[in-house]
C-alpha cells in the first residue's frame, strides 16, 4: 500500500529513528513531524504528553499515514496505550531497552539515561520491575539535554558538563550497558563514550523499532508496492535549520517545510 509511515517526535531526536527505517525500508514513503515547539515533551505532566501525542496523530491521520511510529520514549511510554485503544491505525513505539541491557550485563549493573518523563512512567516502572530483579540499575534523567541538542549545540561545554555529572557517577556502579531512552540521544553517542570510554555498550533502540515498523507493515500487508525510492516529507513547527542540520549526510530526497502544528 503507497501511503507513507507517519513519524512523529518532540523534534529532531526521531530522526535517528527514521534514519533506521528508510535503510531498513527504502521503498517506503514517510512524513516526520517534528514537534520542536513544544520540546521538551521530557518535562511535561503525562496529560501534556497525551495532549500533543493526539495533536501529532490526528494531523499525521489527516495527511493518509498507514502507520505511526512514535519517535519518542517519552510519548511512547505516556500515551501509545491511549493511541492503540483510539485508532484504528497500528502504532509502534519506543521504549528504553532494558530487556537486552540486563540480560547481557556481566558485571550486573546498568545505566539508563532518558528524560524524567519516561523513567517516571508506569510503562517504564512495569518494564523495570519485570527485567532488572538482579541488576543494579542507575536511572538517571537527562535534564537539559534536549533543549541543548535542539538547538544544535551538540559539541557545547555546557552540553558536555551535564553528560559528565550524569554519567560519571554510573561508573563507580561498574556498569558495562548503558542504555539511551530518548531519541535525541543517540546523537550525542561520540561526547558519551569520551566520558565512559569504549568497554561500556551503548544501547538504543532505533534499530529494533525499524525491524518492529516491517514485521508490523508485512502482518497488516500495509508493505509499499513501489520498486523505486521512497519519498520523504519532514515538517517542523520551528525553524527548518537544526532539523536539515540533522539531515544533511542523509543520501535520500527529502523535503523539509515548516508548518503549524
Ligand atoms: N525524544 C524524546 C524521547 O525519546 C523526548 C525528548 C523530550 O522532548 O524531552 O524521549
Amino acid at each position: 500500500m503507497n501511503k507513507p509511515i507517519g513519524i512523529f517526535d518532540s523534534g529532531i531526536g526521531g530522526t535517528s529513528i527514521w534514519k533506521e527505517v528508510i535503510k531498513l525500508l527504502p521503498n517506503e514513503d514517510t512524513i516526520y513531524l517534528a514537534d520542536s515547539k513544544h520540546a521538551p515533551y521530557g518535562e511535561k505532566s503525562p496529560k501534556e504528553i497525551l495532549e500533543l501525542s493526539i495533536k501529532n496523530t490526528e494531523l499525521l491521520l489527516s495527511k493518509g499515514c498507514k502507520v505511526i511510529i512514535v519517535a519518542c520514549n517519552t510519548a511512547t511510554t505516556n500515551a501509545i496505550d491511549y493511541l492503540r485503544a483510539n485508532y484504528s491505525i497500528p502504532f509502534i513505539g519506543i521504549e528504553p531497552a532494558i530487556k537486552p541491557a540486563a540480560l547481557l550485563s556481566k558485571t550486573g549493573a546498568i545505566g539508563i539515561l532518558a528524560t524524567k518523563g519516561t523513567l517516571s512512567s508506569e510503562l517504564f516502572e512495569k518494564t523495570a520491575a519485570a527485567y532488572t530483579k538482579n541488576i543494579t540499575t542507575i536511572e538517571q534523567e537527562g535534564e537539559g539535554l534536549v533543549p541543548l541538542i535542539e538547538s544544535g549545540l551538540l559539541n557545547s561545554s555546557e552540553l558536555t558538563n551535564l553528560l559528565e555529572t550524569y554519567l560519571k557517577p554510573m561508573l563507580q556502579f561498574n556498569i558495562d550497558h548503558l542504555v539511551l531512552g530518548c531519541t535525541h540521544y543517540p546523537y550525542l553517542i561520540p561526547q558519551i563514550k569520551k566520558i565512559i570510554g569504549e568497554h561500556i555498550v551503548i544501547i538504543d533502540s532505533g534499530a529494533a523499532v525499524a525491524k518492529q515498523t516491517k514485521a508490523i507493515l508485512e502482518k497488516n500487508k500495509l508493505l509499499s508496492l513501489r520498486t523505486n525510492a521512497g519519498q520523504h516529507q519532514f515538517y517542523t513547527n520551528i525553524n527548518t535549520i537544526v532539523l536539515s542540520k540533522m539531515l544533511h549526510n542523509v543520501s535520500v530526497k527529502l523535503s523539509v517545510e515548516k508548518l503549524k502544528f
